[in-house]
């Protein structure tokens, strides 16, 4: 069996999902459900004895520790994680505890268990540290995209404690020798995906009648990838990774975020039109800039696709069509996720 942590949340949940719908291996799945992990992102797998979730930190020693000792993983894949660059401005804290001092206990607590494991399963274990391209910093508009070696240069609170992690993971590798795999990966979308972030909000903000917020002038770029893209190439990962080595996973979607807002926009206007007939467009609002806001993110997803023969299946256009398609289909999810703490965070950050 394998330990995912953080499985309650976007990604997280996601990955478990496919997993189990492409293999009967077990998955124990380690969250501490904070506001981001939502355990009805896995209810299609109530009763099913393959799946096993425990509520619990990973910074927590002695319940990972027993949870290695009981289930005998042959890997971790770590999703565990805060991960939204705009709270870790609002309160960096959590962030250093989880992704710096959590992702430091797990990592001991795998390199205790891996030690004392027979030669075989310890040869064969892989600790897969699931990270973001963000480490990486800001590129301008010409600068070739991210590679495995582009300086690392976190910008905010989230990027830095990611790089912090990453730095970890990989000196546990070279001094310990843990089988340690990390990947990098630029912006996921797609089911379940939590709507504080960009897409997911720009979605049920335009369905409720709300404004949709454009940080600055919009002509950020980020690289997307549609989540269970980003889930093939972690299981390609795991089976065929180097251990000690980083890959990058890219989309080759690099987009405005007012063009992908504008895309939303019309698929909208298509797939379910204002009752006034007025364009979804014309809720468009542009805010006050993200402080620190990082202008481009674009990966270089080569050594993946060289090494290990991993493409994304989706191009950005029919991703984004599946998930605005799957908003309109799971209004009851949609309304369980935005529950009083999240309408407190959207009236905090968005306030004037
Ligand atoms: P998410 O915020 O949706 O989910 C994070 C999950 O981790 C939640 O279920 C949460 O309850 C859980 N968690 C938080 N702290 C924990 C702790 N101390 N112990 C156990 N569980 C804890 O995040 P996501 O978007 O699914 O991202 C998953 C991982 O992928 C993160 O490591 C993130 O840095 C990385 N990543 C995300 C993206 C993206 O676009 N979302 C891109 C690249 C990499
Ligand atoms: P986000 O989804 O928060 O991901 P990240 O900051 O990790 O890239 O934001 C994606 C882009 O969208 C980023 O450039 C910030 C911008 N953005 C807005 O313009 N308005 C919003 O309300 C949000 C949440 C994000």
């Amino acid at each position: 069996m394998i330990l995912v942590t953080g499985g309650a949340g976007f990604i997280g949940a996601n990955f478990v999902l496919d997993w189990l719908g492409q293999s009967d291996e077990p998955v124990v799945n380690l969250d501490k459900l904070t506001y981001a992990g939502n355990p009805h992102n896995f209810a299609s797998l109530a009763g099913d004895a393959r799946h096993v979730f425990v509520q619990g930190d990973i910074g927590d020693a002695a319940l990972v520790e027993g949870l290695l000792a009981r289930h005998a993983p042959r890997a971790i894949v770590n999703f565990a994680a805060e991960s939204h660059v705009d709270r870790s401005i609002h309160g960096p804290e959590d962030f250093i505890q989880t992704n710096v001092v959590g992702t430091f206990r797990l990592l001991e607590a795998a390199r205790h268990y891996w030690s004392a494991l027979p030669a075989t399963q310890k040869e064969a274990f892989r600790f897969l540290h699931v990270s973001t391209d963000e480490v990486y910093g800001t590129l301008s508009p010409t600068d070739p995209a991210f590679t495995e070696e582009t300086t690392v240069e976190p910008n905010s609170p989230y990027s830095a404690s990611k790089a912090a992690s990453d730095h970890l993971v990989r000196a546990w590798h070279h001094t310990y020798g843990l089988p340690v795999l990390t990947t990098n990966c630029s912006n996921n979308y797609g089911p379940l995906h939590f709507p504080e972030k960009l897409i997911p909000l720009v979605i049920i903000n335009a369905l409720a009648g709300k404004d949709l917020p454009i940080y600055g002038d919009g002509l950020q770029v980020r690289d997307w990838l549609y989540v269970k893209d980003h889930c093939s190439a972690i299981r390609r990962v795991l089976q065929a990774g180097r251990p000690g080595e980083t890959y990058n996973i890219g989309g080759h979607n690099e987009k405005t975020n007012i063009g992908i807002v504008k895309t939303i926009c019309a698929l909208l206007d298509e797939l379910r039109p204002r009752a006034d007939g007025r364009p979804y467009e014309s809720q468009i609002t542009h805010v006050k800039d993200r402080p620190g806001h990082d202008r481009r993110y674009a990966i270089d997803a080569g050594k993946i696709e060289r090494e290990l023969g991993w493409r994304p299946a989706e191009t950005f256009e029919t991703g984004i069509r599946k998930t605005v398609q799957w908003y309109l289909d799971h209004p009851e999810w949609a309304a369980q996720v935005q529950s009083g703490a999240y309408r407190e965070w959207v009236a905090k950050h968005y306030a004037g």
